[in-house]
């Protein structure tokens, strides 16, 4: 734990009578970042937002604030603010009253409470909206008072929990932009809940990607999306190629029947792996200056670029992401570096990947992810 760390989590367990929510869940939150709790639906990421908020109490293990443990000290003693999925507004209360409710609450001066609401809802674009009634506000406006009257307290953190799944996409991509920049401009620690892997990316300094109750892997978006951990990661963070190999020897992986070079090490001899390659990293190529040969299956335009699929002679299904079109039936080749080809344990932990990773020695490719930890 560093003087920077605001939040920490030590092997927490949350259980519902016999039912385990969440599984000895251990991490550390540093003061004025941006982070992202990323899973599925039921893998617990409000249930770590309201133990962080204090609405519910750990089962087992400690929760820490500025270095104390806060497992039993109630919600409005936290300087925590949450903006819940609903925004939870008032809607018989107008953008002043809405936003003014906490402070009156503590019965703030008049004066006082008038002139942090004008600064809050500044902060969010909202000067001038202060007569309008609730109803009268669209989506992304609604969820910008929720926002100004959670910072209005100034909380050392906001908790969102999926603050944008109800927007349209464009307005999403909007907020997401918004979102950001006001965490750098109030310099206060986001923790944000999404179940949306590209906002995650777009958004966080750092990501958990939790699965049933567990953390699977924590880190920067760059690391969780090059290096994932195990195959729920790599599935759940962009389309990926998985595909069954082993290493032969330190360097050289072999899949789909051939032998390639690639920059992992650490691996026993022959060890049994599953071998990562993202659709974008594979370029289409004549069959004879591929590395692999696929026949295409199937082809589809998604704006950008097709989406193709086709399987070589092992089995295997690749998708390619290409500007390129091909047809289905086609025999094409596929190239790709050694560096995009990502090597992981079959079944692997993040304990037993941690381990790996401080049993690589200096040089290689192995030091620089080592500094990822
Ligand atoms: N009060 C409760 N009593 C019993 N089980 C609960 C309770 N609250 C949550 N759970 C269970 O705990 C698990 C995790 O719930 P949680 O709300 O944290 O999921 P989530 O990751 O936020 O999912 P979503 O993306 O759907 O919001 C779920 O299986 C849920 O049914
Ligand atoms: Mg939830």
């Amino acid at each position: 734990m560093t003087e920077k760390t605001i939040i920490r989590f030590e092997n927490v367990t949350k259980k519902y009578d016999q039912d385990t929510v969440l599984n000895k869940v251990s991490f550390e939150i540093e003061r004025g970042k941006f982070y992202t709790l990323l899973g599925p639906s039921g893998c617990g990421k409000t249930t770590i937002l309201r133990l962080i908020a204090g609405f519910i109490e750990p089962t087992e293990g400690n929760i820490y604030f500025n270095g104390k443990v806060i497992n039993n000290v109630p919600a409005d003693k936290r300087q925590v603010n949450t903006v819940f999925q609903d925004y939870a507004l008032f809607p018989h209360l107008n953008v002043f009253e809405n936003v003014a409710f906490g402070l009156r609450i503590k019965k703030m001066k008049k004066a006082d409470i008038a002139e942090k609401v004008k600064e809050a809802l500044r902060f969010v674009n909202l000067a001038g909206y202060e007569e309008r009634e609730i109803s009268e506000m669209s989506g992304g406006q609604r969820q910008r008072v929720a926002i100004a009257r959670a910072i209005v307290n100034e909380p050392e953190i906001l908790l969102l929990d999926e603050p944008l799944s109800a927007l349209d996409l464009k307005l999403r991509t909007e907020m997401q932009y918004e979102l950001r920049e006001l965490q750098r401009r109030l310099g206060i620690t986001f923790i944000f809940v999404t179940h949306d892997q590209e906002e995650a990316l777009a958004m966080s300094d750092e990501i958990f990607v939790l699965n049933e109750g567990e953390i699977q892997q924590s880190g920067t978006p760059i690391d969780i999306y090059d290096e994932p951990i195990n195959r729920f990661v790599a599935d759940f963070i962009g389309e990926s190629n998985i595909v069954p190999g082993r290493m032969i020897r330190d360097f050289l992986a072999e899949f789909a029947g051939q032998q390639f070079e690639c920059v992992d090490r650490g691996f026993s001899p022959n060890e049994t792996v599953e071998i990562i390659i993202r659709p974008e990293d594979l370029e289409m190529t004549e069959p004879e200056q591929g590395n692999l040969v696929i026949k295409i299956d199937s082809q589809l335009f998604r704006g950008v670029h097709y989406e193709i699929s086709g399987y070589d002679q092992a089995g295997n299904e690749w998708l390619v992401h290409s500007t390129k079109r091909a047809a289905v039936g086609d025999s094409v080749g596929l190239r790709f570096d050694p560096e995009a080809i990502h090597v992981m344990r079959f079944g692997e932990t993040e304990e037993e990947f941690d381990r790996r990773l401080e049993g690589y020695g200096q040089n290689g490719t192995a030091a620089a992810e080592g500094e990822r930890q």
